[in-house]
């Protein structure tokens, strides 16, 4: 099949759009209003955009009041918020938090959810979610679509403080199977993450397999080592 969106229909029961872009990690995102109120909504149009620094975004939608959510006003307001990993355990709190509640209700509350602050940011950070990234706002990209909900406000973040828990690091490395994130699939289908496989690129170079691996470290000392050769 093939169609235009927008401009063809599908002719599908159900519109196939989302379900195209599977699994989307969601961006649990904490934040507070200007008078301390917390605030707490998933987003499942969220990914990180780079390593080093490292940068996250996520992209929300308006309401069917054309209204900018909380999450936006409060990021914008404030200049920081917190992505906490949606996981297995927490599912039915990740659900209970995107209930459309009006500006300033506490969705932590309304989940269930122990609260910490963050220790950069003092936002609100889900206390039992074993990885959790405090960000600085950086900026919104507000791009025009169809009313009422159509328009977004893509938010970009850097990740400025990075709290993962011992028990889910094993050798080293987090275990996805301690972790369980969950993910959106297509129409109120869910998946959740509990093995992986590796790859690696045939014959890459170590500068390529560093910057798939995000290693910001080994990525700084490349660029020392280039500085030195060109004095
Ligand atoms: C798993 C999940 C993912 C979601 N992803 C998005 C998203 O990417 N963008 C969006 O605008 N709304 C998304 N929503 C809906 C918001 O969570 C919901 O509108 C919420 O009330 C917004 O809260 P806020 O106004 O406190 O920010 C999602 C809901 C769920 C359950």
């Amino acid at each position: 099949m093939f169609y235009q969106p927008g401009i063809t229909d599908h002719g599908l029961p159900h519109d196939p759009f989302k379900a195209c872009v599977v699994p989307r990690p969601i961006g649990w995102i904490s934040t507070m209003n200007k008078k301390g109120q917390a605030n707490l909504a998933p987003y499942s149009q969220f990914n990180n955009l780079s390593f080093d620094p490292p940068l996250v975004m996520f992209s929300s939608n308006q309401t069917s009041q054309e209204n900018r959510k909380d999450t936006v006003v409060n990021a914008e307001q404030t200049g920081k918020f917190v992505w906490n990993l949606a996981t297995w355990d927490l599912r039915e709190a990740v659900n209970i938090s995107a209930e459309q509640v009006p500006y300033g209700v506490d969705e932590f509350e309304r989940a269930g959810l122990a609260k910490e602050p963050g220790t950069l940011t003092g936002i609100p950070m889900v206390r039992d979610s074993p990885i959790k990234f405090e960000c600085e706002y950086l900026s919104t990209l507000r791009i025009p679509g169809n009313a009422p909900m159509g328009s977004v406000d893509v938010v970009i973040g850097r990740v400025v403080g990075i709290h993962i828990k011992d028990e889910v690091l094993v050798n080293g490395l987090i275990e996805v199977s301690l972790t369980k994130p969950i993910a959106r699939c297509g129409y109120f289908q869910y998946t959740v993450v509990e093995k992986t496989f590796d790859m690696i690129i045939p014959g890459m170079s170590e500068d390529v397999l560093y910057g798939l691996e995000g290693n910001s470290r080994k990525n700084r000392e490349a660029d020392a080592r280039r500085k030195d050769l060109d004095v």
